[in-house]
């Protein structure tokens, strides 16, 4: 892995230390947004520790499916449990207390503060020395400080910013900001994170810089990862188990190999859209680029 610093679990005493292994089950999840059925009937799991992607052509539902993990979007029926609890009746602040946390598509950034700051109000809720006692600069409110900024770095090295710490996040590059987006999601020390189109808009180096990042975030912090994701290269490349979307249903969930197969996830995207038995879609360029492709 190239230039990443290795970052381990977050010291014992930070709230949510060890990963737990929870699997997110999402079972036959609806939406309707007035007549249109964003997502009908969905169901599929997540296993602890794995990317998660979920993928699927314009209008898919994906972006639906992600705000219903994150508590943004109330499912018309169905449910999404986290082990034993009910993320589909929890307020997104819930959803963010049990560790699940989520970085926004649109950067979601105070421009004028610096990284280092940015990232600190990441770890605000894991501060456990009152406003009163920081103002005062009490010694467990210092040493708690210190502790806070040293696992940002920590953090922010990890995400190739560590020598961007006390730059303003406005005048990064877009590629920077977006990893800065995930840093902020990191500093809460989740145990599972959602990830929005992490490299929409990005160029080439840094797709490939992003997905070994994904993976480290796996390998080094035992985290699940959900994915929605437009760039399939990035997508075959990284995730233990595909999701497959369109119009709203699910019509393909497996491993990258198996989904890349199967001739109705070819045909969506394709955008053959018929079913007359004809093999055109089959015939034609696969949708999904070569390894080559993907590395180049
Ligand atoms: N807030 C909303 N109000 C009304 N309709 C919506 C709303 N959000 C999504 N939809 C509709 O639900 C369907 C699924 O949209 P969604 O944004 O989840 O798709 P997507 O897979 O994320 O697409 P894209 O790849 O374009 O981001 C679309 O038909 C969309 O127009
Ligand atoms: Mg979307």
């Amino acid at each position: 892995m190239s230039g990443a610093t290795a970052v381990g679990a977050p010291a014992p005493g930070d709230a949510g230390a060890q990963p737990e292994l929870r699997p997110i089950e999402v079972e036959d999840i609806s939406v309707r947004f007035g007549a249109v059925r964003a997502l009908a009937d969905v169901s599929f799991s997540v296993a602890p520790g794995t990317i998660h992607a979920v993928i699927g052509p314009n209008g898919a539902g994906k972006s639906t499916m992600f705000n219903v993990l994150s508590g943004i979007y109330k499912a018309s029926s169905g449910q999404v449990r986290y082990g034993d609890a009910m993320l589909t009746s929890m307020e997104p602040h819930r959803i963010a207390n049990l560790g699940i946390a989520r970085a926004f598509q649109n950067i979601a950034l105070s421009g004028t503060q610096t990284v280092t700051e940015n990232l600190l109000l990441g770890r605000h809720h894991l501060t456990k020395a009152g406003f009163l006692s920081s103002g005062l600069r009490l010694p467990r409110a210092t040493r708690e400080a210190r502790r806070h900024t040293e696992r940002v770095r920590e953090i922010a090295t990890f995400l190739d910013l560590g020598d961007k710490l006390d730059t303003p996040v406005g005048v990064l590059s877009y590629g920077d900001q977006k990893r800065v987006e995930v840093a902020r999601a990191l500093c809460i020390e989740p145990q599972v994170l959602l990830l929005d189109e992490p490299v929409a808009g990005m160029n080439a180096d840094e797709t490939q810089r992003m997905a070994e990042i994904v993976l480290e975030i796996r390998d080094a912090l035992g985290i699940t990862i959900v994915l929605v994701e437009h760039d399939m290269g990035m997508v075959m490349g990284i995730a233990d188990r595909v999701t497959v979307l369109d119009f709203g249903r699910r019509i393909a969930d497996g491993t990258p190999v198996e989904v890349q197969a199967d001739p109705e996830v070819i045909r969506a995207y394709l955008g053959a859209g018929d079913d007359s038995g004809d093999d055109a879609a089959a015939d034609s360029e696969p949708p999904f680029p070569s390894d080559e492709e993907r590395t180049s």
